[in-house]
């Protein structure tokens, strides 16, 4: 699988040269779908969400909270010891983790101020009510967000790598899951799916625009120059 592009600068039309925090992305492409002004869904990548600034970002953990590969080895290697400390101390207290929820810890040496790890479906066919158990790990993680009285969160493809979930489908539910979400949250406004590859960009580009044509939302659109 093709990897994040090293970063590039995003060229806007001059329509769309108000969206400051659109003139200074970074990724090939970003979208955003907008439920009001202030409140809306960014997509971007391809990216590595080990380095976004945004005050949390999620694993797609498993439910030891051990570790593992893919995102999560990655934010594991990125933010330090003090993330698996932590991820400890919760499995000592409550025990594993089950598929859905999502806990916060500390983000140890990364940008984001926490890290919210939630255990996405392992894919088997979509009859084990995968599509319900993956809207929750974005309702669970947006609603620990809010506990921690967060403004801004960024999500993996969760499931959609070591668990096998096909990205088409998780895209929409991940889009749809956030967007119910993030219109009834207390504080949360932003919401940004940070993708890791091109392929699975398009995917919830494509989403992003099915969700606002259904619902009549703006989707604002822009590619790298
Ligand atoms: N930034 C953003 N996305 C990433 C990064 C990164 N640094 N690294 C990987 N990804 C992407 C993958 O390309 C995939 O699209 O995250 C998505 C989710 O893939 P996985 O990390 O494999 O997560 P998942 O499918 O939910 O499987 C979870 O993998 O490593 C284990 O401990 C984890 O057992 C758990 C399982």
């Amino acid at each position: 699988m093709q990897g994040p592009a090293t970063s590039f600068t995003v060229a806007v039309s001059p329509a769309c040269r108000s969206s400051r925090e659109i003139v200074m992305a970074t990724y090939a492409e970003t979208s955003r779908l907008l439920l009001t002004p202030h409140r809306f869904i960014v997509i971007a990548g391809p990216g590595d969400i080990t380095r976004e600034s945004t005050d949390a970002i999620v694993n797609a953990a498993n439910s030891s909270l051990m570790g593992g590969g893919g995102v999560d080895g990655a934010i594991h290697r990125a933010g330090g010891p003090a993330i698996l400390q932590a991820c400890e101390a919760i499995v000592a207290r409550q025990g594993r983790l089950p598929a859905g929820k999502a806990v916060a810890t500390t983000a140890g040496r990364l940008a984001a101020k926490y890290v919210i790890h939630t255990v996405g479906p392992i894919w088997s066919g979509g009859d084990s009510d995968e599509p319900a158990t993956l809207a929750s790990c974005h309702t669970e993680s947006i609603r620990v967000a809010d506990e921690l009285l967060l403004h801004t969160i960024a999500f993996p493809a969760i499931s959609t790598g070591v668990y096998g979930y096909p990205v088409k489908l998780a895209a929409e539910v991940a889009i749809a899951a956030a967007a119910e979400a993030l219109a009834l949250a207390a504080t949360v406004r932003e919401i940004k799916f940070v993708l890791f590859d091109s392929y699975t960009v398009r995917q919830f580009m494509q989403a992003a625009k099915s969700y606002a044509d259904s619902k009549s939302l703006i989707l604002d659109s822009y590619h790298a120059s």
